[in-house]
C-alpha cells in the first residue's frame, strides 16, 4: 500500500464510522419538527372522534375540535361524566370491556348519556384509614359527577359562563355548594372537616389546573357544542337540564 493509499482506506473507514455513529441512538429519539402535531392536527382529530352530532353554529371549529380531543382522546371527561351503572358508557352491543364483540372499532360512548353525567362516586368525606383523612367515601351526602351538557341558554354545564369554567378548574370552585361543610344550622347533607366542602371532590381540577386558558377555553367550547341532555327523570334535581 502506497502512503497515499493508506490515507484513503483510513479516510473511508473512518467515514463509515460516522454513519454507523450518527444511525445509533445516543439518547431519546429526535422527533422533527415538521412532524410535530399542530393544534389544526388535534382538532381535525377531535372532529371525527367526538361521539355526538356537534353544532358548530358561531363556534371557532377549531376550538371545538382541539377541546374534543382533550374531551375524548386525552382527559376521558366522560368515564366519569356519564350515568352509572358503567355499561352506560358504551353500551352491552359496543363495550370493548366485554370479550364480544371484539375489536368493534370506534367505540363511540353512548349519545343518550354523554357528558350528562350521574355516575355515583359514593358519600362524600371524610373517612379516616390508619389515621389518614381522605375525600370519600365518608358519611356526608352522595358525590354525583355533574351534567356538562348545555342548557336552554347554549351556555355548557348547565348555563356557566367561560370565566366561570375558568374558575372551576383553576379553583374547584362548586357554584352549586351541594355539600358544604357541617357547622351553625348547617346539619344535613353536608360534610365534616378536614374535607372542604366548598370545592368539588373527586373532579380532577388539580390536574386540570395545568392546562392553559386556551385548551380550557377548547374544552368550554366543545361543551357548549354537544347537544343538550335533559335528564328530567333524574332522582337527582341538579343533574336536570332545561334543554331548548
Ligand atoms: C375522576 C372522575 C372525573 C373526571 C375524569 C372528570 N370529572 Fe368533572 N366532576 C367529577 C365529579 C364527581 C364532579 C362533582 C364533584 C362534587 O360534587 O364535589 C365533577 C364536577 C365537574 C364540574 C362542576 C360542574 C358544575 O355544575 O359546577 C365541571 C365543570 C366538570 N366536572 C368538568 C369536567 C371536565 C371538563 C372534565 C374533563 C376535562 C372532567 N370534569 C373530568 C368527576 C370527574
Amino acid at each position: 500500500m502506497t502512503l497515499k493509499q493508506i490515507v484513503k482506506a483510513t479516510l473511508a473507514m473512518s467515514a463509515v464510522g460516522m454513519i454507523v455513529l450518527s444511525g445509533m441512538r445516543l439518547g431519546p429519539p429526535k422527533v422533527h419538527a415538521d412532524e410535530q402535531d399542530s393544534v389544526q392536527d388535534l382538532a381535525e382529530i377531535g372532529l371525527k372522534i367526538s361521539p355526538v352530532k356537534l353544532n358548530l353554529e358561531g363556534k371557532d371549529p377549531t376550538l371545538v375540535g382541539l377541546g374534543s380531543y382533550i374531551v375524548n382522546a386525552q382527559a376521558d371527561c366522560n368515564g366519569c361524566h356519564t350515568s352509572s351503572p358503567a355499561d352506560a358508557e358504551y353500551g352491552a352491543s359496543n363495550n370493548p370491556y366485554l370479550r364480544s364483540p371484539l375489536n368493534n372499532k370506534p367505540w363511540k360512548a353512548q349519545a343518550q348519556y354523554y357528558l350528562g353525567g350521574g355516575q355515583i362516586f359514593g358519600p362524600a368525606g371524610p373517612g379516616v384509614s390508619s389515621g389518614v383523612y381522605f375525600a370519600g367515601p365518608g358519611n356526608g351526602p352522595l358525590l354525583i359527577s355533574r351534567n356538562l351538557t348545555p342548557d336552554h341558554t347554549g351556555l355548557p354545564e348547565g348555563g356557566h359562563t367561560l370565566e366561570q369554567f375558568l374558575n372551576i378548574i383553576r379553583t374547584g370552585h362548586d357554584y352549586d355548594h351541594l355539600h358544604p361543610n357541617c357547622g351553625g344550622s348547617v346539619t344535613t347533607n353536608c360534610v365534616n372537616a378536614p374535607v372542604n366542602g366548598d370545592v368539588l371532590q373527586v373532579m380532577p381540577w388539580p390536574t386540570f389546573n395545568n392546562m392553559t386558558d386556551y385548551q380550557l377555553t377548547a374544552i368550554w367550547t366543545y361543551l357548549s357544542a354537544i347537544p343538550c341532555i335533559a335528564n328530567t327523570d333524574s332522582p337527582y334535581p341538579n343533574l336536570v337540564n332545561q334543554c331548548p
